[in-house]
């Protein structure tokens, strides 16, 4: 078992130490070297810290505001709004967000043919891959994350800010653990295996 994916946990919890650059760019690299349909390699990272990811939190936070007033966005998952303003105080604490988007998509709010989402679904599990690889290397270097979909409540706010026309597929919060929560329970094996000869 590689000890990084046993040792990983969702955090939500940071202490204010800075990431050092370094493995930043290691966490990046990382991601770089998942596996991805085509090759397309369909992700792009934008690294948030300091005064501007203070400001891209409040950009989530005032969506979140105006998705509770108007539920334009996802109007049967209100009852997830408190999730939500949790995971932005998690933000709030975090020295460092890694904004993830999928170049070869466009807004999730807009209905597409199946061939289109045959695609997506495949750019979306190798941005997945390619997650999941930035968080085990940060693991690698003791550094808890917390990988982070509840952009979705504000997602038009934020692809706003950040002035782009890719797909937002989510934030990466990467920071020093202030906690060292236990493992989460998992569906046994007997549930979740089946084998056939
Ligand atoms: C695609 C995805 C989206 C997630 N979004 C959030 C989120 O927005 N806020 C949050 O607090 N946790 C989020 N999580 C973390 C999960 O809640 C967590 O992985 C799960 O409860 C299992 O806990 P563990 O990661 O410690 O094993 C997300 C995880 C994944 C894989």
């Amino acid at each position: 078992m590689i000890k990084a994916i046993d040792n990983r946990r969702s955090i939500r919890k940071y202490t204010s130490e800075e990431i050092p650059q370094e493995i930043i760019e290691e966490m990046i690299y990382a991601a770089t070297l998942a596996p991805s349909a085509k090759n397309r390699q369909p992700w792009k990272f934008i690294v948030f810290k300091g005064a501007a990811k203070d400001e891209l939190v409040q950009v989530m936070r005032q969506g979140i505001e105006n998705e509770k007033e108007t539920h334009a966005l996802m109007p049967e998952w209100a009852f997830a709004i408190p999730d939500a303003e949790n995971t932005v105080r998690v933000m709030d604490e975090a020295p460092c967000l890694i904004v993830v988007l999928n170049t070869n998509g466009k807004t999730p709010f807009a209905a597409i043919d199946n061939e289109k989402r045959i695609v997506e679904i495949c750019d979306s599990l190798s941005i997945g891959a390619a997650i999941e690889n930035m968080i085990l290397a940060a693991t690698e270097h003791d550094l808890g994350t917390l990988w982070i979909a509840n952009t979705c409540f504000a997602y038009n706010d934020i692809v706003e800010y950040l002035n782009t026309e890719d797909q937002l597929i989510g934030i990466v919060a990467v920071g020093h653990s202030a906690e060292a929560p236990a493992k989460r329970p998992r569906k046994r094996m007997t549930r979740i295996v089946e084998y056939r000869e």
